[in-house]
């Protein structure tokens, strides 16, 4: 057994933008930890009647957590993982 101290990695940081607004995550965490740690929690609205939606399986089955990801509607945030650049946008107006 080795008497060595155990080292624990520093996760790499990423920058990311939410909703325009620039901000730091860990580099692998799901956009839906993201958003949810920065206390954004309805993130986009039902085209039906209008309700705010949030997360609600976090696996990517309810499809409650869309949200645009780099441009691209509909992205799954619970099974999404942020990258450096990321430009996140919720869609919980109109
Ligand atoms: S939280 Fe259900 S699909 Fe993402």
């Amino acid at each position: 057994m080795s008497a060595g101290k155990r080292v624990r990695p520093v996760p790499e940081t990423v920058t990311v933008t939410i909703d325009g607004t620039p901000g730091q995550a860990w580099a692998g965490q799901s956009v839906t930890a993201v958003l949810v740690s920065a206390g954004i929690w309805p993130l986009r609205r039902n085209p039906v009647n209008g309700q705010l939606r949030g997360p609600f399986c976090g696996m990517g089955v309810c499809l409650e957590c869309e949200v645009t990801i780099d441009g691209r509607p509909g992205s799954r945030s619970c099974t999404a993982h942020v990258t450096d650049g990321m430009d996140i946008r919720t869609a919980t107006h109109g």
